[in-house]
């Protein structure tokens, strides 16, 4: 690829580097894959508002997320199996977030652990707890997420259980990734990615490894999450981790005002409008469908961050303008990670910011805090 200019250049060299099963659980979304595409499809359709004769020199994409400043407001989504597209792959987007002045959020899923990323970085991260049927060992990553000093703690309510992803079943994804006949074709083709990956430190769920039973066994990822998740998680359960934790609680996966509503009532710090990037419910509504009734049912009482189907600066400056405070990015950033591992990541970041910029002042908006209704158009 001669010159990257746009997050898709990076998902297509990603493509061509990481192995088959790995890219596939990355880009693909759960059955029918109709969220996944409406999520994208209706962002498309959002009309910004073009305007002239504003000055907009000194244009500003500072804002806050949780009280801390940030370069702009788009943080790292927490993402399973990062480490898989490139190896260490955790800690090198943790560290191009904060070089960059964004937040990065580790994943339960992680291939890195906690540890790993903490002794990594400076800046306090953010983790992101699954809560397993073993609550002493949810307790025990709130623990160490506190002895790490994470700054807040993003409890993920969307994924109970887990939606179906065909092309997982059809490539046989485990971890730690297997070479099989069928595989190791592939795996054959992407030598790069092998040499790089197959050989780093980690390739189980660092978090988990000998931790709880059969983290770091060969086992198809479905059948693992179906047998640890807890598929009780209730708001008695919110009220439990918030207690527990006692820091920034965010919640991730709300695409429902009268979820949003509940939410104002335990208290939290921020939610995720989310509908897990079209891999969990297939036939949800697209976030940013969902997004103004769960901004107008939270009615200010903490923030509202959006994530689904972001790819570009304009798709941020549309969110923001339908009244989130901030996004989060997943596959975005992770194609960068697969491309050209942590410049990679560090890349999207450059390439989002200087879209949202241009965006912003051709909107005739100089300060990104400022977006609101009126830099849209209703089509
Ligand atoms: C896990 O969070 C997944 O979406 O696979």
């Amino acid at each position: 690829m001669a010159v990257v200019t746009c997050v898709e250049d990076l998902r297509q060299m990603s493509k061509k580097r990481v192995a088959r099963a790995i890219f596939e659980y990355v880009d693909c979304g759960s059955y029918d894959q109709c969220t996944l595409r409406a999520n994208r499809a209706d962002l498309e359709k959002i009309a910004l508002r073009q305007r002239v004769g504003i000055d907009v020199d000194n244009r500003s994409t500072r804002s806050t997320m949780l009280g801390e400043p940030v370069t702009m407001p788009v943080a790292l989504a927490p993402t399973g199996l990062t480490g898989l597209n490139w190896a260490d792959g955790e800690v090198l987007a943790a560290r191009a977030a904060e070089r960059f002045g964004v937040p990065f959020t580790l994943s339960t899923m992680s291939i890195c652990s906690i540890e790993d990323v903490a002794e990594a970085v400076e800046k306090p991260f953010w983790f992101q707890l699954y809560v397993m049927r073993d609550r002493g060992f949810a307790a025990s990553l709130i623990e160490r997420a506190k002895a790490a000093r994470c700054s807040a703690l993003m409890l993920t309510l969307d994924l109970q259980i887990q939606g179906q992803r065909h092309r997982d079943l059809k490539n046989g994804l485990t971890v730690p990734p297997r070479l099989t006949l069928a595989t190791a074709l592939d795996v054959l083709s992407k030598p790069s990615w092998a040499l790089n990956v197959l050989r780093s430190k980690r390739r189980s769920f660092g978090n988990l490894e000998g931790r709880i039973p059969n983290a770091d066994n060969l086992t198809t990822l479905s059948h693992w999450i179906a047998g640890q998740f807890d598929p009780t998680l209730s708001w008695k359960d919110v009220e439990w981790v918030k207690k527990l934790w006692g820091g920034k609680l965010v919640l991730k996966g709300i695409l429902d005002a009268a979820d949003a509503k509940i939410a104002a009532d335990s208290g939290v710090d921020a939610i995720v409008v989310s509908n897990h990037g079209g891999r969990q419910l297939d036939g949800a509504m697209s976030s940013i469908r969902a997004l103004p009734e769960v901004v107008e049912a939270a009615g200010g009482k903490y923030e509202v961050w959006f994530d689904g189907g972001i790819r570009s600066g304009q798709d941020v400056l549309k969110a923001l303008g339908l009244g989130a405070n901030a996004t989060l990015i997943g596959r975005a950033f992770l194609y960068g990670l697969g491309a050209m591992g942590e410049a990679g990541v560090r890349q999207v970041l450059e390439i989002i910011q200087r879209e949202l910029d241009v965006s912003m002042a051709l909107c005739g908006l100089r300060d990104v805090r400022d977006a609101n209704p009126s830099i849209l158009r209703p089509l």
